[in-house]
C-alpha cells in the first residue's frame, strides 16, 4: 500500500525544483499520513545503545529537521526517526539553490548549510509528542556565527535530553565552514568531553541519554585513529559513520555532480561502507555503530550491516526509490535469517568488517587516497 501511493506521488514530486519537492512531501506527510506500517517481524528488533528498536531501519538527519513528521515516519515503519541537525538559534541556511538531484547517478548533493527553525521550535514539537512513543533521536549543531561552538553543542544536549531518545553530536556537515575542523583531535576531545560531562549532569532528571558522535567519511584513516580513540576514552554510547562526502567519485555522469556541497546516495556508498568497516576494527565492540550513506535496497542494508552497522539509516535512496524501501529492507533481512537459521540480525553486525578493510580501497575514490594518509 505505501509502496503503491508512492508510486501516485512521485511523478508530482519529480516535476517540482527538488526543495519544494521535500516541502510538498513532508506537507502530504503531515496532511494524510500513510496508513500503517503493520508490526516487524519479531526477528528484526534490536536493543542498541540501551533502547530497544523495532527494527533497525531509520531515516537519516536531514529529511525531519524541524520534527514535523516524526509519527508519521514512525507510522511509515521506521524503526527510529533522526530529527535535525537542529541549531540553537534559527538560521536561514544557504541560498537557494541549494539541493540537487543527480538522476543520472541515483545521488542528490546539498549545501543546505543547517537551515533551521532553532532548538525552541524543535523543542515544542518533540514535547508535544512526548509521550507517543516511538524512538526518536535528535541531531545537534552549531550556528554558524556562533562565538563559541562547542558551548553551542552543550546548550542542545542540556536542552533536549529530557525529551529525545538519544542526541547525536553532528560535526560532519561540511556546509558550514570550520565545522568539519571539530573532528581534530584537540578540539574533539574538549568537545566531547563537556558533552558528556552536560549529559551526566541532566541525567538525574531526564534519564540517561545516549550521546553518539556523527562523522564524515571523508576523514584519512589517521584522523579517523584518533576521533575513535577519543570517542572511546570519553565513552561516547555511539558513531554514526557518516554524513555525505565532499569528493566526487570517477564516474559520476550528471551535470550536476559539479555543484558544491555533499554528495550522497548510490555512488557514496563503497567509501561509506568501507569507512564504516574501518571505524567497526578501531572501535573493537566498545560501542555500537549506526551505518548511513548509498543504501538504496534490501542488500545494501545488510551489507551495510555486515559492514558494522548494528543500525542502518536512509535519505537518498527515498528519492528515488520511495517509502517502499524500508518494507523491501526488512524482507531481505529477514529472508537471510531464514536462510541461515539465524534468530537475529547481531550475528551480521561487522561480519566483513575485517575483510572489507583488507581490500584495495574502493576504486572510484582511489584519487582521494593520496591525501587521506593510512594508519
Ligand atoms: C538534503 C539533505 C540534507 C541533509 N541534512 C543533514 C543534516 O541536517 N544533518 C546531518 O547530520 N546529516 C544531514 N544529511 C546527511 C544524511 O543524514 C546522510 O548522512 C547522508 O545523506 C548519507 O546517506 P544517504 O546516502 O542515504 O543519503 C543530509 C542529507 C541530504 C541529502
Amino acid at each position: 500500500m505505501i509502496g503503491f501511493l508512492d508510486q501516485l506521488a512521485r511523478p508530482l514530486l519529480y516535476a517540482l525544483d527538488p526543495e519544494d519537492a521535500h516541502r510538498l512531501a513532508i506537507r502530504m506527510l503531515q496532511i494524510a499520513p500513510l496508513p500503517p506500517a503493520g508490526p516487524d517481524d519479531g526477528r528484526l528488533a534490536t536493543r542498541v545503545f540501551g533502547l530497544n528498536f523495532p527494527n533497525p531501519i531509520g531515516i537519516a538527519a536531514g529529511f525531519d529537521k524541524h520534527a514535523e513528521i516524526p509519527d508519521a515516519l514512525l507510522r511509515a515503519g521506521f524503526g527510529f526517526v533522526e530529527i535535525g541537525t537542529v541549531t540553537p538559534l534559527p538560521q536561514p541556511g544557504n541560498p537557494r539553490p541549494r539541493l540537487f538531484r543527480l538522476d543520472a547517478d541515483q545521488a542528490v548533493i546539498n549545501r543546505l548549510g543547517f537551515n533551521s527553525e532553532g532548538a525552541d521550535a524543535v523543542l515544542r514539537r518533540l514535547a508535544a509528542r512526548a509521550k507517543a512513543g516511538g524512538i526518536v533521536g535528535i541531531n545537534v549543531g552549531a550556528n554558524k556565527d556562533a562565538p563559541n561552538r562547542v558551548a553551542d553543542y552543550v546548550r542542545l544536549i542540556e536542552r533536549f535530553a529530557a525529551v529525545a531518545s538519544y542526541v547525536t553530536v553532528n560535526i560532519s556537515s561540511p556546509n558550514t565552514p570550520g565545522l568539519r575542523d571539530m573532528q581534530q583531535a584537540g578540539v574533539l576531545d574538549d568537545l566531547l568531553a563537556r558533552v558528556i560531562d552536560a549529559r551526566e549532569r541532566v541525567t538525574k532528571n531526564a534519564g540517561p541519554t545516549p550521546v553518539l558522535l556523527k562523522i564524515a567519511p571523508d576523514l584519512s584513516l589517521a584522523d579517523l585513529d584518533d576521533v575513535v580513540g577519543i570517542a572511546r576514552a570519553r565513552r561516547v554510547d555511539g558513531m554514526i559513520v557518516g554524513s555525505t562526502t565532499v569528493t566526487r567519485p570517477a564516474g559520476l555522469r550528471d551535470a550536476q555532480s559539479a555543484e558544491a556541497g555533499g554528495l550522497s546516495g548510490h555512488p557514496l556508498l563503497p567509501l561509506a561502507d568501507r569507512m564504516l568497516a574501518e571505524t567497526y576494527v578501531r572501535v573493537e565492540g566498545v560501542f555500537p555503530l549506526v551505518g548511513v550513506g548509498g543504501i538504496d535496497s534490501g542488500v545494501s542494508a545488510l551489507g551495510k550491516i555486515r559492514a558494522g552497522a548494528s543500525l542502518v539509516q536512509i535519505y537518498s535512496g527515498l528519492v528515488f526509490r520511495g517509502l517502499g524501501l524500508v518494507g523491501e529492507i526488512k524482507r531481505t533481512i529477514v529472508a537471510a535469517l531464514e536462510r541461515d537459521g539465524g534468530q537475529n540480525l547481531v550475528d551480521y553486525v561487522g561480519a566483513d568488517a575485517a575483510s572489507a578493510t583488507a581490500e584495495s580501497w574502493p576504486d572510484d575514490f582511489v584519487s582521494g587516497r593520496s591525501h587521506r594518509g593510512s594508519s
